[in-house]
């Protein structure tokens, strides 16, 4: 039987486990602060943004939220990192990604204060991150790391196959993969858009993690009896919805679903699952700036 893991779960379990260590930061007067910052009409960011400042209200977070004039100057955008990083009550910042193109996403990133960087985007703390001591895990990867945690996901010894080799995704799921911990220890190829043969690799997977950015481009044909599906992708198709188009993951779960042990939906996977962790490290990074200790969870 597969195991459909249920990301609209774990990441309520997560929000409900970070009410104590809350709950203790406000009796100390701090209230944890996050700052989004959006400079994009991009209707998904639009909607990611808000999702994030909603999630923020429900635990009890202070949610404060920036937008910038899509045609402003860049440097409207590094003054306004700068100025949340001097505010006392913000303690994390996300800089919304794409961002417009006058502006150089590597500069917005490395504008934000290291420690307020809860993307884990800021040069030190992806090399942190690398270095196996870091400050932060990038959420989706990390909320990966909770379902693997939650759905008793061995990655000791596992062939983990990553396909995509992106900043937010590939890059930093693959460096915990492999990093000497409990849910690391794996044996872990990078696949991408150059592979010869990514069939070849997928199938010889315990663990794929499908995060390039194309509707269903794996399926059940390209997978091994068992293996664990994660599906990051969550792609825009027109459709003859409401909305007027539709959700698609990475992988056709159809036939996947047919071949997976466990296997993430799409929604209702990976993405409740990257916001829960947004909030896990907004909590930590109150903690830190502030002196205050919370256990977190
Ligand atoms: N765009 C898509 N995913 C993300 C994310 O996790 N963080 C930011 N800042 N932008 C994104």
């Amino acid at each position: 039987m597969t195991e459909v893991i249920d990301g609209d779960a774990v990441a309520a379990d997560v929000r409900d486990s970070l009410g104590d260590a809350i709950e203790t930061l406000k009796r100390e007067g701090v209230t944890p602060g996050l700052a989004t910052v959006l400079m994009s009409d991009d209707p998904a960011s639009e909607t990611y943004v808000s999702m994030k400042q909603r999630d923020c209200e429900e635990v009890g977070i202070d949610g404060v939220h920036v937008e910038l004039d899509t045609d402003a100057p860049a440097a409207d955008l590094y003054d306004a990192i700068e100025d949340l990083n001097a505010d006392d009550d913000v303690h994390g910042v996300l800089v919304q990604s794409p961002l417009v193109e006058q502006v150089d996403s590597r500069e917005a990133f490395r504008t934000v204060a290291p420690e307020k960087d809860v993307d884990c985007f800021h040069p030190e703390n992806v090399g942190r991150m690398v270095a196996g001591h870091e400050r932060f895990k990038p959420c989706t990867p990390h909320g990966i790391q909770k379902l693997f945690e939650h759905y008793d996901v061995e990655t000791e010894g596992a062939e983990a196959v990553v396909v995509g080799r992106s900043m937010i995704v590939g890059k930093p799921m693959a460096n915990l993969l492999i990093q000497k911990s409990d849910l690391g220890n794996a044996t872990t190829t990078v696949c991408h858009s150059r592979t010869g043969d990514l069939a070849a690799h997928t199938r010889e997977a315990d663990i794929v993690v499908a995060a390039a950015g194309v509707p269903e481009f794996i399926d059940g044909s390209m997978l091994k009896e068992g293996a664990t599906v994660v599906d990051v992708g969550i792609n825009r198709v027109d459709a003859d919805t409401e909305k007027g188009y539709e959700l698609i993951g990475d992988v056709e779960y159809e036939s996947a679903k047919d071949v997976a042990g466990k296997i993430t939906p799409v929604p209702g996977g990976v993405g409740p699952m990257t916001r829960a962790m947004l909030l896990w490290n907004t909590v930590k990074a109150a903690s830190e700036q502030t002196g205050v200790d919370v256990e977190m969870p």
